[in-house]
């Protein structure tokens, strides 16, 4: 609708008589405190902004859909998995993940991969990032790892001291750091790069059979990367250069899209498997497990309003939907409670209430009141459980399926310890070229920090990854090998 014609109104709806001049006694003041609509307009602005995300506070959104292309049914039960040619609409969420609200999209960083399908049955949210594999591999060093990539307590800066001191301390970081120093560490475009669910997680079918599995997005733009010198000039002259360029492509009806694939391991593999497959600094191999295609993601809707859309959405691991459940990962057990808990505070808890939050299923349980309540709040209607009132009711067949665990609860790391090999697989497979760069670029991350000790240790978890890696890393650093093998 046009606003034209429209009265301009105070947030109680009452017509404004004047908006640029302030009541005031006489042309020279002072103003009145009886100007009602003055004290609104200011009080209300104070409050403009929530608390930014404290991670994946840069982002951009879209809307689109899902489509399924293949049926999985035998091995998901979820609704929206259950036929071909099935859509069902969905929201994005792409991120850089240090920066704040303002900072430069071109720099290298992973970048977030949130979706949110609005299933028949409740919201799914695939809150992944554009790589297959994360620094650590415990809920418990998130906070401490991310206080390395954030800014020094007392000079505000970026500290490379603090994020080579805990990677180096970290090895399980290896196999990360090695795809985010690789070309694909800066992104040409968010349309241009791969996204994934990196955890694995549990699918069940409708006879409660389940299987692991991981999610795969493969960009039908094709990877492209930024070369670091346009990504360093686009970071000052365009720091929104990639948020542009999403909504550029779709306002131009040049919809991207990605295919999903899966990749499937039976649930007694698992023992078995020649590492941990709950380790998310791990991949599976795909020889091991292929690639198995399921649907095809695209978008074609611009949000109508930032803050409503792409500020205010709320996604959580912890989101799941009946044939969909969490596998024992230990960095996704921690992010279970992280998000909510999160949501409540940056938004508050009734943000599932928000447009772009609320499910299309429909919403029915106990929970009443809070902050911000915008629903009818459930009504005249039952407020407890069990009641005499044909209040909602469970539904056991949506129960997660059971599955047996043991060990002695104690803080244990997981089991294995191999942090080189893939970190080295990943090297070997990259061509003369990619090496260079990625050499150059952990050289250039790494000299700035101040104690050799730090870096030698860093060197050290290269050269065991492969010992060409290593070397170069040494040389570069003007270290010498013997040093630090
Ligand atoms: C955002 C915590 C690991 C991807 C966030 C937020 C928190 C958080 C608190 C902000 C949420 C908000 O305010 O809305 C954690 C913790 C982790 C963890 C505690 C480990 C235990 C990961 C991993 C991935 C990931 C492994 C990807 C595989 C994201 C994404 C967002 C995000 C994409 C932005 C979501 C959005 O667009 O709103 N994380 N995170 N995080 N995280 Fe994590």
């Amino acid at each position: 609708m046009s606003d034209e014609n429209k009265k301009l109104t105070t947030s109680w709806g009452a017509p404004v008589g004047d908006n640029q001049n302030s009541i005031t006694a006489g042309s020279r003041g002072p103003t009145l405190i009886q100007d009602v609509h003055l004290l609104e307009k200011l009080a209300h602005f104070n409050r403009e902004r929530v608390p930014e995300r404290v991670v994946h506070a840069k982002g951009a959104g879209a809307h689109g859909y899902f489509e399924v292309t293949q049926d999985l049914s035998n091995y998901s039960k979820a609704s929206f998995l259950s036929e071909i040619g099935k859509r069902t609409p969905l929201f994005i969420r792409f991120s850089t993940v240090a920066g704040e609200l303002g900072s430069a999209d071109t720099v290298r960083d992973p970048r977030g991969f949130a979706v949110k399908f609005y299933t028949e049955e409740g919201n799914y949210d695939l809150v992944g990032n554009n790589t297959p594999v994360f620094f650590i591999r415990d809920a418990i060093k998130f906070p401490d790892f991310i206080h390395t990539q954030k800014r020094h307590p007392q000079t505000h800066l970026k500290n490379p001291n603090a994020v080579w001191d805990f990677w180096s301390l970290s090895p399980e970081s290896l196999h990360q750091v090695t795809i985010l120093m690789s070309d694909r560490g800066i992104p040409a475009t968010l349309r241009h790069m791969h996204g994934f669910g990196s955890h694995t997680f549990k699918w069940v079918n409708a006879e409660g059979e389940a299987v692991w599995v991981k999610y795969h997005f493969k960009t039908e733009q094709g990877v492209k990367n930024l070369d670091v010198e346009l990504a360093a000039k686009l970071a000052g002259e365009n720091p929104d250069y990639h948020t542009e360029d999403l909504f550029n492509a779709i306002a131009n009806g040049d919809f991207p899209a990605w295919k999903l694939s899966v990749q499937i391991m039976p649930l007694e593999d698992a023992n078995t498997y020649r590492f941990d497959p709950f380790d998310v600094s791990k991949v599976w191999s795909q020889k091991d497990y292929p690639l198995i295609e399921v649907g095809r993601m695209v978008l074609n809707r611009n949000p109508e309003n930032y803050f409503a859309e792409v500020e205010q959405a709320t996604f959580s691991p912890g989101a799941f939907v009946p044939g969909i459940e969490a596998s024992p990962d230990k960095m996704l057990q921690g992010r279970l409670f992280a998000y909510s808990d999160a949501h409540r505070y940056r938004v508050g808890a009734n943000h599932n209430s928000l447009p772009i939050n609320r499910p299309q299923a429909e919403v029915n349980n106990y929970q009443r009141d809070g902050q911000m309540r915008s629903d009818s709040n459930g009504g005249s209607s039952v407020y407890y459980e069990p009641n005499s009132f044909s209040g909602p009711t469970e539904s056991a067949q949506n129960k997660p399926a059971a599955y047996a665990v043991s060990g002695e609860a104690d803080s244990v790391a997981y089991d294995h310890h191999d942090h080189y090999t893939q970190a080295g697989d990943l090297y070997r497979l990259l061509s003369e070229d990619e090496r260079t760069r990625l050499v150059e670029a952990i050289v250039g991350a790494i000299k700035p920090v101040e104690k050799d000790e730090i870096k030698l240790r860093q060197i050290g978890h290269f050269y065991k990854a492969d010992p060409e890696y290593g070397t170069r890393i040494a040389e570069g650093l003007g270290l010498t090998v013997p040093q630090v093998v």
